[in-house]
């Protein structure tokens, strides 16, 4: 029985890690190159774990002592709030962190961290312009947990995703001029990015208009060099009539 008790005794002195039961995981999903904090402190002594190993001890001197390499510069305690931080989240920082104080007893706090890539803009082009219904399709990259949609008023008119991750995902709608204003979204569960593509039917210059303003410009441009070919040659010859007039 005594020895029971140096036995745990010495297992609280040195923090070695119980399992306890199974306290309930608490999902962190971040954007690559952010930081995440465990909202779970380390008053004085304690463990951070990464998937079962230790990968820093705080030590009664609160000293902070990182054992994993890729964490060398990018993990941070903070002893007032007794927090971890990593900063700069790669997509190799994914995976199963527990956070064990031994000062306090208290079960673990165990954490999974999902790291994303920020989903991308969608894009939209009109696949035909007869007015007053205009199809436009809208396409973005895919990504993880990435979902396309139409929306309209809040209301989700179609929306798509797709586990294949090289193909982006495509949606084609029919929009109606002077409709209440749709857009494309594109979301993942650390975002979203919206595109308006009433721009691309209705309104913006048309193709039309874009070839007529580059064909004023470019004549702008002629008219222009013209002018100064002329100017110059002009001034040439005043030159060259000068000197002749100071040589006689
Ligand atoms: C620790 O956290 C406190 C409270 O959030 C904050 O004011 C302080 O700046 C942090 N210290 C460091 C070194 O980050
Ligand atoms: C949703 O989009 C798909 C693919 O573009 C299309 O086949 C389907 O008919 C659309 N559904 C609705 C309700 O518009
Ligand atoms: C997009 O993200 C913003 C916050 O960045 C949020 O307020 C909005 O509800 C999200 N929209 C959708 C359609 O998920």
């Amino acid at each position: 029985m005594r020895l029971m008790a140096v036995f745990l005794g010495l297992l609280w002195v040195f923090g070695v890690h119980v399992n306890s039961a199974q306290s309930p995981e608490m999902e962190l999903k971040c954007i690559v190159g952010e930081t995440v904090t465990f909202p779970a402190g380390v008053r004085r002594r304690g463990y951070l774990l990464k998937n079962g190993l230790d990968i820093a001890v705080i030590s009664p001197l609160h000293m902070l002592c990182i054992m994993d390499n890729t964490f060398r510069d990018r993990l941070q305690w903070n002893s007032s709030t007794g927090l971890f931080s990593i900063t700069g989240l790669k997509m190799e920082d994914e995976g199963e962190y527990e956070v064990q104080s031994s000062d306090r007893w208290h079960s673990p706090s165990v954490f999974q961290l999902t790291v994303y890539n920020p989903v991308s803009t969608p894009q939209v082009s009109s696949r035909n312009k007869m007015k007053p219904t205009c199809s436009v399709l809208c396409s973005v990259e895919n990504g993880r947990e990435v979902t396309l949609s139409w929306q309209r008023e809040g209301e989700t008119l179609n929306s798509t995703s797709s586990p294949d991750l090289n193909t982006p995902l495509s949606l084609l709608l029919k929009i109606e001029e002077n409709s209440a204003p749709y857009s494309c979204v594109a979301t993942n569960p650390v975002g979203n990015k919206t595109v308006r593509p009433e721009e691309v039917c209705f309104g913006g210059l048309s193709h039309d208009a874009v070839l007529y303003v580059v064909l004023v410009l470019r004549l702008v441009e002629f008219v222009l060099v013209t002018l100064a070919v002329l100017l110059l040659i002009h001034l040439y010859r005043e030159g060259r009539v000068l000197t002749q007039q100071q040589n006689e």
